[in-house]
């Protein structure tokens, strides 16, 4: 063989398991936990009762990317539950799409593509269920974490200007109460300089909590 067609042909394997790779751990799968797990559920099963529908049953997700597309990027014009997500760009439109018509639409199916029984699909809602909660468990135990991590950094530091900017991040992320720390510690300090004091005071009172330098 050639070298030319031998390096061909590992270029053509390596995509092969870089793009089998890539749906099963894709960006899509990531998003779509995220965005649309809590209605459509992990495994695309969605919930009948609360009228969110199955995405593994759907004939447009079996049979019309375009139409998913749109209806994730648009919303549902009979629906509002059904919101749009064009806000999240249009690589993660994509990225979401592909994963839902790859991956979400073969949910309720054997791996020789027969249907799963019902006693099948009602185990696997069950672990779907079951890995949801983890996940929640885990994203909360993260957050508390990174409060924690605020705080500590923020109750430590004597830098006035790093730590108006750790508590403008904090309350970015919804940390109020530590951002009111930082803001009141820096207000508080005779030590520290004018300007981080101004700013800190001008956040606190955005909050509705009035101070005066003293
Ligand atoms: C708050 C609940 C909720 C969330 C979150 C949600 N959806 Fe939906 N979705 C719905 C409802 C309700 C409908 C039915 C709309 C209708 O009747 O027109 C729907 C319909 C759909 C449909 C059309 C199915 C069909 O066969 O008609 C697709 C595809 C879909 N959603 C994908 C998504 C994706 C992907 C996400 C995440 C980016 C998402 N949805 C987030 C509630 C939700």
């Amino acid at each position: 063989m050639k070298i030319s067609n031998y390096i061909q042909l590992l270029l053509i394997a390596g995509s092969f398991i870089y793009s089998t790779a890539s749906i099963a751990s894709s960006p899509g799968k990531a998003l779509y936990a995220s965005y649309c797990a809590q209605c459509h559920k992990d495994n695309g099963g969605g919930i009948k009762a609360a009228g969110f529908p199955s995405l593994r049953d759907s004939k447009m997700v079996k049979t019309d990317r375009a139409a998913t597309y749109n209806i994730i990027a648009k919303g549902s014009p009979k629906n509002p539950v059904m919101g749009s997500y064009e806000w999240v760009g249009p690589r993660a439109l994509n990225d979401i799409t592909d994963y839902v018509v790859t991956v979400i639409a073969k949910a309720g199916l054997n791996s020789d593509g027969t249907k799963m029984s019902a006693k099948q699909l009602a185990e696997s809602d069950r672990k779907s269920a079951l890995a949801q909660k983890r996940r929640d468990a885990k994203r909360k135990a993260e957050n508390k974490q990174k409060r924690q991590s605020y705080f500590n950094s923020i109750k430590k530091s004597n830098d006035p200007w790093f730590i108006v900017q750790m508590a403008e991040k904090a309350e970015e992320l919804g940390f109020k109460r530590v951002a009111i720390f930082g803001y009141k510690k820096v207000v508080n300090n005779h030590f520290l300089t004018d300007g981080a004091r101004n700013r800190a005071l001008i956040n606190l009172r955005k909050l509705g909590i009035k101070m005066n330098i003293r």
